[in-house]
């Protein structure tokens, strides 16, 4: 068997975590590769909306297993607040989830340092959730990490104190007193006292070999599903660097965050909303700053998952879909959001750039200046509800017309279309 793969292909947030619930009944196992709580996945069933950051998107379903890979950064605190949310509503992780020794914790001073870089960017901020992902992922590539596997052996508090010390250190060298900055409304020593409560419940979660449990599997004949957080444009190497996460969200990212041979991968999922969304700072040529772009974070409730944070609304950028398709090697389309263009009259798509003075398709080393500009293509919206849709048939004319334009600028098919966040409004062509 191989793995198959879904992720986005855009700057995140463009429904991995709907996709990858409606996907989970065809699916022993679920695992998340990278990222950490900087993500927010959204889903909804029965009247019910939950968001995830951590734990994978096929945990509603209690006939699959959720493994959280090694390639994954890991708040217990997050966690543990996820963990009791589920709880509430009487589901039980426990049973279903998997955790990989080998993904890497994010300590209370990973936050503040986040906090502390942040601020000394000052307009040059990367716009971070300041989850703490960069510098724990820094500490991970630099050989000072602390891993899952660390927190039941003898020596932890000695490499917890250690790792507090050298956090410390640099945060004085930003003339800030680390006891004065807030973590999730709590001054840092007060966080810091419920963030090891918190590590309990990591330590009393079922942990794996990953790299061998998702291996065992497959050879096993088991359907395994890979789920990526944020999108192919935050990439670490491909994204608008700086302005990018810290870890590699495309499906190379699966071979190193599961330790899968990259023979073992399979249909590869590119998942992208109709239009396009960003929230932090960077780059984004089709950004619109008129009623079009208030319209779509209106309509289409364009606030982060994570933050809060209004998102950047603009039209879809085809040269963009379609690197991030090279990059993936994606095997199948999955546009959503379409119904937020229902009242659209006219809709456009990138479907080139103008760079100083010539035609391009491709994205330039560095677009920090927003020199790229868009050439649009017009295309007729289809102005109406589609909110009843059962088929792809059902669908107007001028959505498909859309979607067959989209098809033949970037040659892979759509293969779902998503109408609303409800796991009901999808349609699987
Ligand atoms: P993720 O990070 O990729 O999982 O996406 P988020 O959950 O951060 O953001 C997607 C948002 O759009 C969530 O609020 C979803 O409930 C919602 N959503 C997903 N698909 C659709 C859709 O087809 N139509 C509408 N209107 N909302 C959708
Ligand atoms: P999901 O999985 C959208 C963005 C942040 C910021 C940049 C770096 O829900 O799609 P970081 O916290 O990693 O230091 O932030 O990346 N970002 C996301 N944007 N969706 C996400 O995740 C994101 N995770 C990070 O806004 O611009
Ligand atoms: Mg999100």
């Amino acid at each position: 068997m191989k793995i198959d793969v879904l992720l986005g292909l855009q700057w995140g947030d463009e429904g991995k975590g709907k996709v990858v619930d409606v996907l989970t009944p065809q699916y022993d196992i679920i695992a998340r590769f990278q990222g950490g709580p900087n993500a927010g996945h959204t889903i909804e069933f029965d009247n019910k909306k939950f968001v995830l950051h951590t734990i994978p998107s096929g945990i509603f379903n209690s006939n699959t297993i959720n493994v959280i890979g090694n390639g994954v950064i890991i708040d217990p605190f997050i966690l543990r607040k996820e963990i009791n949310k589920l709880d509430e509503s009487g589901i039980d992780v426990r049973e279903n989830l998997l955790v990989s020794r080998k993904a890497h914790i994010i300590l209370p001073t990973h936050r503040l340092l986040d906090a502390v870089y942040e601020k000394a960017k000052g307009k040059d901020k990367i716009g971070s959730t300041l989850k703490g992902i960069g510098p724990c992922y820094t500490d991970k590539v630099s050989r000072n990490g602390i891993r899952v596997g660390d927190i039941e052996n003898a020596n932890f508090d000695i490499k917890y104190q250690n790792a507090r010390k050298r956090h410390i250190q640099i945060i004085e060298q930003y003339n800030t007193n680390y006891k004065d900055i807030e973590i999730d409304g709590q001054l840092f020593l007060e966080y810091e006292k419920n963030w090891h409560e918190a590590l309990k419940v990591l330590i009393s979660l079922k942990k794996v070999n990953s790299e061998y449990y998702l291996n065992e599997q497959l050879e096993a004949g088991k359907k395994i599903l890979a789920e990526g957080a944020q999108g192919t444009l935050l990439d670490i190497d491909f994204g608008s660097y700086p302005f990018v996460t810290s870890s590699n969200t495309t499906t190379a990212g699966v071979c190193i965050g599961l330790g899968i041979a990259p023979k073992n991968i399979g249909k590869v999922f590119g998942i992208f909303k109709a239009y396009c969304t960003r929230v932090g700072s960077g780059p984004f040529p089709t950004e619109l700053f008129d009623k079009d772009g208030d319209m779509l974070r209106k309509i289409g409730n364009e606030f982060g998952s994570t933050t809060g944070r209004p998102r950047r609304c603009g039209w879809l950028d085809i040269p963009a879909l379609k690197y991030a398709i090279m990059l993936n090697g994606v095997t199948e389309l999955m546009m959503m959001k379409s119904d937020v263009m229902n009242q659209f009259k006219e809709i456009k798509a990138a479907s080139n750039y103008l760079y100083k003075g010539e035609e391009t398709s491709e994205i330039p080393f560095d677009d920090s200046e927003g020199l790229l500009t868009p050439v649009y293509t017009s295309l007729p919206g289809w102005g109406s509800d589609i909110t009843i849709a059962s088929s792809y048939d059902d669908l107007p004319c001028d959505l498909k017309n859309y979607i067959k334009y989209i098809e033949d600028s970037v040659g892979v098919p759509v293969k779902l279309v998503s109408f609303g966040p409800d796991r009901k409004e999808t349609i699987i062509r």
